[in-house]
C-alpha cells in the first residue's frame, strides 16, 4: 500500500487547480485516540482551467460525512483521493467530517500528540493528514478554527490568528469541557496551519512596533520550562526590530505565539502567527545550552520570524519554488545574525560558519547521488527536498543578487517583491524579475537570464584562476575560467554569472590599489562578473607582483582553484584584509597538507612554516579569540574528502588525527598561555566576544590533553576534570568533557556517568550525552573502533529511544553522519548498522529514516573495500518491499548513481538474448 502510492512529481506538469477553496472553519474534537474533525468550507471552481472532478487530498483518515450544500453527494475514494465527479458550476459549501488518529501517529506530520499534549505539522503535505482538502500552497483560504477539548488535560488551545473567543462548553452533564475559537485574517496554503493543545505556560512581552502598534508575544513551554525562555522571547524581539529596521517589514499580527515541542522532525516551522519549535532549538540556560545553541536559537527564531513575509505573505506556487521562502529566509537569518554579532571580526566568523556548513553539507550534496537545483526538475517526495541545497545554496544565491544590485538595490528589489506579490503564491521567477525590474541596467538586470541558470543547473561550478605579472608593462592580467561538473540527469552545463569579489596584495601584504584597463575608478576591492567559460582581466598600475585575494567574503558558491602556492598563501593568513580569506588561506595551508598525505599514503609531517604560520595567528595581538580558534581548527573530514576522487574515510582520518597531534605538541605552551588568557570570570553571557573566547579556551584544553596523552602528563587531563566538574556553564562543562573522551578514556569514563547523573532529568543535555559519544573521535593506538562499540551498546541504554528524532538523531546520526572515520569499517559493521537503524526508523518516522538513508549519497567515490560493502548494505535496504516513499526515492538515487555497478547483472542478461 505504502509503496505502489510513488510517482514522481514534474516541474513541468504543474497545473493551477480546478478549484479554489475561499473559507474554511474548522471545528476540532480533541481526543488522543480517535480526534473528529468537521470542516466547512467555501468553494469555487476554477473557470481558467478544463472543467473536471473535485480531487481532495486525504491520508490515513477515517471518512464519516461529505455534504455539499448541505445534501449529500456521490463521491470515490481512489488511493489518498477524495474524488467528487459532479462538484457544481456555481460557488458552493462543502462539509466534510473525519477523524484520525492523533496518539497514534509515529510520523509527526499531521495531528500528534507529544508528552500528552497536541501538535500539528502541516508542511510539506501533513494537512491532508488532518482533513480532506486541496493541499496544495498555491490554495490559499481563510481560517477560522474551534479547538474543544478536555479542560483539566488540555488548558491552553491555540491556533493561527487572533483569539475570538473562548470558555467552558455546556455539555450534557459534562462541564469538563472548554473551547477556543481562533480567525486568522490573512489566506493561507494549508501548509501554514497550525493548532496546539496542552497544559503548556507562557512567557509573555507586549512591545510596539515603529508604527506604534503595540503586540503580544508569547512563549509557550511545559510547565518547568519557562526559564529556558527568555534568550528566545529576546530573539524574536530583536528579530521584530531588525526586519523593520532593515527590510521596513513589520510584524502584522496582534499576537504572536511560539511553542516548543520534544517531539518534531526538525528546527521550527513558521505557521502563521503559532510557530512550532523542536525544544533542542528554543530553550536554552547558561547550565544546560552552549554557546553554539544559544547561536543556533537566535537564528532559527529569526528564521521563523522572518518567514512571515518571506513564505507567508508570499508564498510558494508549488513545492519547485522552496528556495523561493527557504533560500530568501535563510539569507535574511543569515544577516541578522552577522548584524546582531557587531564588530567586523565577529561579523566574518558568522560568514566562515555560513561557509563551512555550506561546505560540510552542501557541496557533497552536490557532488552525490541526490544532486539536485536550487529549484529541482522533480521529486516523489518532497519531504527529501528540504535539503542543503535548497536552503543554503538558494541562500547563496540571493546573496549574489545583494552582491550584484549592492545592498539599497536589493532592499528595493525586495519592496517591489512584496508590492507585486503580497497575498500571492508565486515562483521564484517573480522574485528574480522583482530584483531585476528595481535596478533596471543594474549588473543582474543585464544577464537575467544567464543568471538564473543557479536556478536550474545542479552541481558546484569549479573556478580556476590564473595571474600573469608583466613587471615591464606594470600590469596583471588575470584569466578566469569555469567548469561544472555533470550531475546525474545534467551532463552539459552552460556557464554561469558568478561574481568574484577581489583585492590584490603586494608580496609584504599592503593594498595595492585596482585600475582594471579601460576603466577610470580606482579601487581597494572590486567584484568581477565572470559569465562566460573564460575572460580576462587586466589591471593597469600594478607596481609590483601581486598577492590576488579572490572570492573575497565568498562571493559566490563555487570551487576556487587560484593556483597559489604556500608563500602567497601565507601572505593571505597574515596580511589580508580581508577576514574571511585571512581564514582562508590557513584552511588551504592545512588542506594542502593533510591532501599531500593522503594522496602519497604516506604519513603527516607538518613543516616547521606552517607551524610557525598557526602559531603567529594563535599569538596575534589583535585578532579575536573567535577568529584564532576557527582559523586553527582543522578542515572537516567530509570536506576533505570532497577533494578527493576516490575516497578512503580511514586515510583522511588519520591525517587529521596526526596533525592535531602535531599541532598539541609543536603549541603546547602557546595553547597553556591561550587557556589561561581566555578564562572568563564574570558571568555567562552568549555574546560573541565572550563566546570566542570560551570557544578558543576549549580548543586549548582539547590540545593539551591530546598531548598529554602521548607525553603521559597528568596535570592537563587533571585540570580538564576539575574544570568539567566546577563548571559554571554547559559550553565549558561539555569542552572539558569532550576533552577527556577524545584523549583520555580512565577520566571519561568517571566524567560521563557525573555527567548522566548530573542532568538524567533534562532530555536536551542527555541528547548531548548521547552525541558526545556517538561523535568521539578513534584515535590511532586506542582499542580499534572504540566509538563503534560504545554506539551499540548505547543502543541498549534505558534512555535511548528511536522514537524521539532528536535522541535517534544523537547516537545514530552522530557516528553515521558526523563521524565518518568511527562509521567507514573496513569489515562493514557500520553500514550494517546503518542498514537496521534505517529499516527500524522507517516504521516510525519516513522522514528521520530517509535524512539517515541519505549518509550513502556518496558511496560510489569511496575506496575499496568500502565501496563494495556500502552497495551490499544499500541493496539490503533496497530488498525491502515495503520501504516508505521518502526512503525508496533516497534508495533508488544512490543506487542509480552507478548504473554501471548495480545495472551488472542484467547486462550478460541483454547480451544472451542479443545471441
Ligand atoms: N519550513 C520550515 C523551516 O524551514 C521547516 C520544515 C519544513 C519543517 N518541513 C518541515 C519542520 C517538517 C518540521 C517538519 O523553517
Ligand atoms: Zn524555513
Amino acid at each position: 500500500m505504502r509503496e505502489g502510492t510513488a510517482t514522481l512529481i514534474r516541474r513541468e506538469d504543474y497545473q493551477a487547480p480546478a478549484f479554489w477553496i475561499r473559507t474554511v472553519d474548522l471545528t476540532f474534537d480533541l481526543d488522543p485516540a480517535k480526534t473528529l474533525v468537521t470542516a466547512r468550507m467555501q468553494v469555487e471552481r476554477n473557470t481558467a482551467v478544463a472543467h473536471s472532478a473535485l480531487r481532495l487530498h486525504g491520508e490515513e483518515l477515517n471518512l464519516l460525512r461529505v455534504l455539499i450544500n448541505g445534501e449529500s453527494v456521490s463521491f470515490r475514494q481512489e488511493g489518498h483521493e477524495l474524488i467528487i465527479d459532479n462538484a457544481p458550476d456555481a460557488d458552493f459549501a462543502l462539509e466534510l467530517r473525519n477523524t484520525c488518529a492523533p496518539e497514534k501517529n509515529t510520523t509527526l506530520s499531521g495531528l500528534y500528540t507529544s508528552g500528552g499534549s497536541f501538535f500539528t505539522q502541516c508542511e510539506a503535505e501533513g494537512f491532508r493528514r488532518i482533513t480532506y482538502f486541496l493541499d496544495r500552497p498555491d490554495v490559499m483560504a481563510i481560517y477560522t478554527v474551534t479547538l474543544r477539548a478536555d479542560k483539566s488535560k488540555y488548558p491552553v488551545l491555540l491556533s493561527n490568528g487572533n483569539l475570538l473567543e473562548s470558555g467552558d462548553l455546556e455539555e450534557a452533564g459534562n462541564k469538563a469541557r472548554h473551547f477556543a475559537k481562533w480567525h486568522d485574517p490573512f489566506p493561507k496554503p494549508s501548509y501554514l496551519f497550525a493548532l496546539v493543545a496542552g497544559d503548556l505556560v507562557a512567557r509573555e512581552q507586549r512591545v510596539k512596533t515603529r508604527a506604534g502598534k503595540e503586540h503580544l508575544l508569547q512563549v509557550y513551554v511545559r510547565r518547568g520550562d519557562l526559564e529556558k525562555t527568555e534568550h528566545a522571547m529576546n530573539s524574536l524581539i530583536a528579530s521584530m526590530v531588525w526586519d523593520e529596521a532593515r527590510f521596513k517589514l513589520p510584524l502584522d499580527l496582534d499576537r504572536f505565539m511560539v511553542v516548543g515541542v520534544s517531539d518534531f522532525n526538525m528546527g521550527a516551522m513558521e505557521n502563521k502567527g503559532l510557530n512550532i519549535f523542536n525544544t533542542s532549538a528554543l530553550l536554552a540556560s547558561p547550565a544546560t545550552a552552549t554557546d553554539q545553541d544559544f547561536s543556533r536559537i537566535e537564528s532559527i527564531v529569526a528564521h521563523e520570524y522572518f518567514h512571515n513575509w518571506t513564505g507567508n505573505r508570499v508564498t510558494c506556487r508549488d513545492w519547485f519554488q522552496l528556495s523561493l521562502k527557504e533560500g530568501l529566509t535563510v539569507f535574511r537569518d543569515q544577516e541578522f545574525s552577522m548584524d546582531m554579532a557587531g564588530s567586523p571580526s565577529a561579523r566574518a566568523v558568522c560568514r566562515i560558519a555560513d561557509v563551512r556548513q555550506l561546505r560540510a553539507a552542501q557541496f557533497p550534496e552536490d557532488s552525490g547521488a541526490m544532486a539536485h537545483p536550487v529549484r529541482p526538475d522533480s521529486y516523489s517526495e518532497i519531504n527529501n527536498f528540504y535539503t542543503a541545497t535548497v536552503y543554503d545554496k538558494g541562500s547563496e544565491v540571493v546573496r549574489m543578487y545583494q552582491t550584484l544590485v549592492g545592498r539599497a538595490g536589493f532592499e528595493k528589489g525586495m519592496s517591489l517583491y512584496f508590492e507585486r506579490h503580497d497575498g500571492q503564491a508565486v515562483t521564484c521567477d517573480d522574485f528574480a524579475q522583482a530584483i531585476a525590474d528595481a535596478n533596471p541596467g543594474s549588473a543582474l538586470s543585464v544577464r537575467l537570464d544567464a543568471f538564473k541558470r543557479w536556478y536550474s543547473q545542479a552541481g558546484t561550478p569549479r573556478v580556476q584562476a590564473r595571474g600573469v605579472y608583466d613587471a615591464a608593462a606594470q600590469t596583471y592580467t588575470l584569466t578566469l575560467t569555469q567548469h561544472n561538473p555533470a550531475t546525474p540527469g545534467q551532463d552539459q552545463k552552460l556557464p554561469q554569472v558568478i561574481p568574484v569579489a577581489l583585492g590584490l596584495l603586494s608580496q609584504e601584504g599592503q593594498v595595492l590599489p585596482l585600475q582594471l584597463q579601460g576603466a577610470t575608478e580606482v579601487l581597494n576591492e572590486q567584484v568581477l562578473v565572470l559569465e562566460e567559460a573564460q575572460q580576462s582581466y587586466v589591471f593597469i598600475h600594478v607596481t609590483s607582483e601581486p598577492v590576488p585575494s579572490l572570492l573575497r567574503g565568498f562571493s559566490a558558491p563555487v570551487v576556487l582553484d587560484d593556483g597559489l602556492s604556500d608563500a602567497q598563501l601565507l601572505v593571505l593568513l597574515q596580511h589580508d584584509v580581508d577576514a574571511f580569506n585571512r581564514w582562508e588561506a590557513g584552511q588551504r595551508l592545512a588542506l594542502n597538507r593533510i591532501l599531500g598525505a593522503v594522496r602519497s599514503g604516506t604519513p603527516l609531517q607538518l613543516d616547521a612554516a606552517y607551524l610557525d604560520a598557526v602559531r603567529k595567528v594563535l599569538r596575534h595581538p589583535e585578532l579575536d579569540a573567535a577568529f584564532k580558534e576557527i582559523t586553527l581548527t582543522l578542515p572537516g573530514e567530509t570536506y576533505i574528502a570532497e577533494q578527493l576522487d576516490v575516497v578512503d574515510p580511514q586515510a583522511i582520518h588519520a591525517a587529521v588525527e596526526a596533525a592535531q597531534v602535531q599541532m598539541a605538541a609543536a603549541l603546547r605552551d602557546d595553547w597553556t598561555a591561550a587557556f589561561e588568557a581566555n578564562q572568563i570570570k564574570t558571568g555567562y553571557t552568549p555574546d560573541p566576544v565572550s563566546s570566542g573566547r570560551r570557544a578558543l579556551a576549549n580548543l586549548a584544553l582539547a590540545m593539551l590533553v591530546l598531548d598529554a596523552r602521548s607525553t603521559g602528563d597528568t596535570v592537563w587531563p587533571g585540570r580538564a576534570y576539575q574544570r568539567f566538574k566546577d563548571a559554571g556553564n554547559m559550553t565549558e562543562r561539555l569542552g572539558a568533557l569532550s576533552a577527556l573522551v577524545a584523549a583520555h578514556a580512565d577520566l571519561a569514563e568517571p566524567a560521563l556517568a557525573r555527567f548522566h547523573e548530573l542532568f538524567k532529568d533534562d532530555a536536551l543535555v542527555i541528547d548531548k550525552w548521547f552525541a558526545l559519544q556517538g561523535r568521539t573521535p578513534e584515535l590511532a593506538g586506542e582499542k580499534s573502533g572504540r566509538t563503534f562499540a560504545r554506539v551499540r551498546q548505547l543502543m541498549q541504554h534505558p534512555d535511548f529511544t528511536l522514537k524521539n528524532p532528536n535522541r535517534a538523531r544523537s547516537l545514530i546520526f552522530s557516528l553515521c553522519m558526523f563521524n565518518p572515520a568511527a562509521f567507514h569499517r573496513a569489515d562493514a559493521a557500520g553500514y550494517v548498522f546503518w542498514a537496521e537503524q534505517v529499516l527500524a526508523l522507517d516504521a516510525i518516522n519516513p522522514q528521520v529514516a530517509s535524512r539517515l538513508a541519505r549518509v550513502m549519497d556518496r558511496w560510489n567515490v569511496l575506496a575499496e573495500p568500502y565501496r563494495s560493502a556500502a552497495l551490499l548494505a544499500i541493496r539490503r535496504v533496497s530488498a525491502k518491499p515495503d520501504l516508505s516513499p521518502d526512503v525508496r526515492e533516497i534508495i533508488s538515487r544512490a543506487l542509480a548513481s552507478a548504473p554501471d555497478a548495480d545495472t551488472a547483472p542484467a547486462a550478460p542478461a541483454v547480451a544472451t538474448q542479443a545471441v
